[in-house]
């Protein structure tokens, strides 16, 4: 199938180009850079530095080149920002996503394969979490992700739009042959924080809470590797044939880790010691989160690889040991 992969340049979006065609479709490559890095995209790929919200542009686009499914990974990511920045994030995670809609529309192309958020549930009621709990954003980031949700459960009942939506839980590691990987500026992502430590690049990892109701007093999270997440958007292709389908899927491995146990592994695949301070609890930080998946096994027949997190952390450390300084395609 011929896909346009907005913010495929992006942490996600590039795994998942990779994905696309090791799956036998074929991708175009859409993203204005902002944070993408036109390095993680092979160069012979179409490539179009385009901003998502130029409903011309995507337009002339998705008619150009064919398109028949369009992924959208790119979303502005940061929850902290987002709540003193809010309206850097409305705009892009919100306004613009409504242009690509529209031009999507204007273009008759109607399947769409949307990245949202665990963070749309906020503190979940209960754990695992499934996709039928109330959704409760704490911050703007979250919101934006659920607003984008609600846009597009309008636009199937109104104009046969038929949609997945994947919630996914904390996207982790790297390509398995470290070629492509996690290269955020700023970095606030625990794995790549703690490898960085772990090399000496930054004095320590600062352990965000130690007094949680948890086993070990720290945050758990469901790591899953971003490979995993890409294949569960491809196998959930097959269910966008039906006009005004819509799809919902919590992706995660279920296995909830801590931040100690983060650590730990990083120091067992890197044989390096990493060194910890102890510091004060992250406001917006919820103790616990972890995904009840058996929808997106049921329905798309979803596996996951990178079942631990010894496995996820040994792919970020391939690429880390590759790239140390990233991509370097940055002024
Ligand atoms: N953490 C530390 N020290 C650090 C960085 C993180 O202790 O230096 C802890 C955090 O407090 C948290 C865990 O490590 O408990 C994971 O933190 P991340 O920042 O890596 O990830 P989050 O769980 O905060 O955020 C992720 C995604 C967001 C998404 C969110 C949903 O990155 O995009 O999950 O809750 F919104």
């Amino acid at each position: 199938m011929k896909v346009l992969v907005v913010g495929g340049a992006g942490y996600i979006g590039s795994h998942c180009v990779r994905q696309l065609i090791a799956a036998g479709h074929d991708p175009v490559i859409l993203d204005n850079l902002a944070y993408g890095h036109r390095k993680a995209v092979a160069p012979e790929l179409p490539f179009y530095d385009v901003n998502l919200g130029d409903r011309e542009k995507v337009k002339a686009i998705l008619e150009d080149e064919a398109i028949e499914l369009v992924m959208h990974f790119a979303a502005f990511c940061y929850v902290g920002e987002s709540v003193t920045e809010p309206v850097k994030y409305y705009e892009n995670n919100v306004v613009a996503t409504l242009r690509l809609l529209e031009a999507m529309m204007d273009a008759n192309v109607t399947k769409f394969v949307f990245s949202s958020t665990c963070a749309t549930f906020g503190v979940p009621d209960r754990l695992p979490m499934t996709e039928d709990l109330p959704q409760a954003p704490i911050n703007p980031y979250g919101q934006t992700k659920l607003d984008v949700e609600n846009i597009l459960k309008s636009l199937s009942h109104a104009h046969g739009l038929s949609f997945a939506a994947f919630r996914y839980f904390n996207a982790a590691g790297a390509s398995e042959d470290g070629l492509i990987g996690e290269d955020h500026d700023p970095e606030t992502h625990l794995i790549p924080l703690v490898i960085d430590a772990a090399v000496g690049k930054r004095e320590n990892i600062k352990i965000f809470g130690t007094d949680y109701d948890t086993p070990d007093g720290t945050c758990l999270r469901d790591y899953v590797h971003v490979d995993d997440l890409s294949r569960a958007h491809i196998a959930a292709f097959d269910k966008l044939d039906q006009p005004g389908a819509q799809h919902f899927y919590n992706l995660g491995t279920g296995t909830p880790n801590s931040v100690r146990e983060v650590i730990q592994a990083v120091e067992k695949v890197t044989g390096k010691k990493v060194p910890v301070v102890e510091a004060e609890r992250r406001p917006g930080d919820p103790p616990a989160l972890y995904a009840d998946s058996k929808k997106a096994k049921a329905e798309l027949g979803w596996e996951v690889k990178f079942d631990t997190i010894e496995k996820i952390v040994e792919t970020a450390w391939a690429w880390h040991s590759a790239k140390p300084e990233g991509y370097q395609d940055r002024g």
